[in-house]
């Protein structure tokens, strides 16, 4: 929803109920709110019912491919000050990132309410690609929301949609990047919302997505922990993540928060540096609370309070605020917020590939640069955990452009 609107939306008028700390909350238009209230009770329902917990567990052995593994990447970590680095590999379920955790659950949860069709927004496509393949899996009808701009840059996801039968419509207004597409999915969802459910993609949006998005992902971190203690007998020193949204960081961070000598790390879209004006770090420079999308948090705005363009090499991190869990455990210390240069993640892209023979997504690129300066903290002895949160197949036009391998047109330069 864009600033305008906002004026007339209200709050969830329950305090307490959807905040965390200062930030969150509900700040959607009237036609919403019975919408939400129905999805906060199916899914507080859901998550005691033996037999949605049980279809959902099927969903991730049989179909997403979980518990994904844990991957010590040693001739990296010869780049990362001498700490051990361990990757979790959301790179390897069924769709290529960890976003098909999400997806499941609630189209699971559209299926309990009883609607027929789902609506997405995407940036990278990922989200996207896996909401398509959830509704076909399930036999639900299917629209997803693309910037233009994102549409160009992810055009093999784009296809990928089609193939699935979904419908992908390229949003044209503002900055044509991911804003913009939730901005046409939440108009979409007001115009349908008795027969259509609104997959929102991350950790942010009006009470409950922020706490249902973080519960569909918290399996990530539920297993990580498990896996480091087996296999180093030992908590890592440090949990690091990309933060668009915040989905996978909130998704491996969560069940680390009581474990107080772990360092929860979130790095950001640096774009060209945080000050250049041309980034996604919301955490750094211009960003203050205020509302986007129906939630009180971090977000690039001018003194106006109208939102800045963001910009990142990768469409994932180009999003101009934060969920609020984030946000929160942000300012009360819990958590640190850094930003990643495109030249950054890109160099710590072609180092993964090269010493480790793993391609991963620009996003989660941005996750493996923070690593090689958390490692240079924790040093010798030191172990790194990194949210592996994508392959890179997605992103392999853009990088064979950046490192000149391939012209605009996508051909081979020799
Ligand atoms: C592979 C991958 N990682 C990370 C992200 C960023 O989203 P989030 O911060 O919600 O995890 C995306 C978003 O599209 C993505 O595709």
């Amino acid at each position: 929803m864009n600033q305008q609107s906002q004026q007339s939306h209200h709050s969830a008028g329950r305090p307490g109920i959807g905040r965390f700390g200062a930030f969150g909350g509900r700040y959607v238009p009237e036609a919403l709110v019975a919408a939400l209230e129905e999805l906060d009770e199916h899914r507080l329902k859901a998550a005691h019912d033996p037999e949605f917990i049980g279809e959902l567990a099927q969903l991730h052995k049989s179909y997403t491919g979980r518990p994904s593994i844990i991957t010590e990447v040693p001739r990296f970590a010869e780049h990362c000050g001498g700490a051990q680095v361990v990757l979790k590999r959301e790179d390897l379920n069924h769709t290529g990132s960890h976003k098909i955790n999400n997806v499941l659950g609630q189209t699971l949860l559209t299926k309990r309410m009883g609607k027929r069709r789902v609506i997405a927004e995407t940036g990278a496509g990922q989200h996207g690609v896996a909401t398509a393949t959830a509704a076909a899996l399930m036999g639900l009808e299917c629209t997803v929301y693309m910037g233009r701009v994102d549409t160009e840059r992810q055009a093999l996801n784009v296809a990928r949609m089609k193939l699935l039968g979904a419908e992908v419509i390229p949003v044209d207004h503002g900055s044509r990047t991911l804003k913009d597409a939730v901005n046409e999915a939440f108009r979409d969802w007001v115009t349908n919302v008795d027969h259509t459910h609104y997959v929102l993609g991350t950790v942010t949006g009006p009470y409950p997505f922020p706490e249902l998005v973080r519960d569909f992902h918290r399996i990530i971190g539920v297993e990580a922990r498990q896996q480091v203690l087996d296999e180093f007998g030992r908590l890592p020193d440090a949990v690091c993540a990309c933060v668009g949204g915040g989905s996978n960081a909130m998704g491996i961070f969560h069940r680390f928060i009581d474990d107080a000598g772990v360092r929860l790390v979130g790095f950001e879209g640096g774009g060209e540096g945080a000050d250049s004006g041309r980034h996604a770090a919301r955490f750094t420079g211009q960003a203050t609370p205020g509302v986007l999308h129906g939630a009180y948090t971090y977000l690039l705005q001018d003194d106006e309070g109208q939102t800045i363009e963001s910009h990142s090499v990768s469409a994932g991190l180009d999003y101009p605020s934060v969920g609020p869990e984030h946000a929160y455990l942000r300012d009360s210390g819990r958590a640190e917020y850094y930003p990643v240069t495109d030249d950054e993640a890109m160099e710590a892209f072609r180092l993964l590939a090269q010493t480790e023979g793993i391609l991963p997504a620009i996003e989660s690129a941005h996750a493996l640069a923070g690593a090689m300066k958390i490692g240079r903290e924790v040093g010798p002895g030191g172990l790194v955990l990194v949210s592996l949160s994508g392959r890179g197949d997605k992103d392999v036009h853009t990088a064979g452009r950046w490192f000149g391998l391939l012209d605009d047109e996508g051909n081979l330069t020799e």
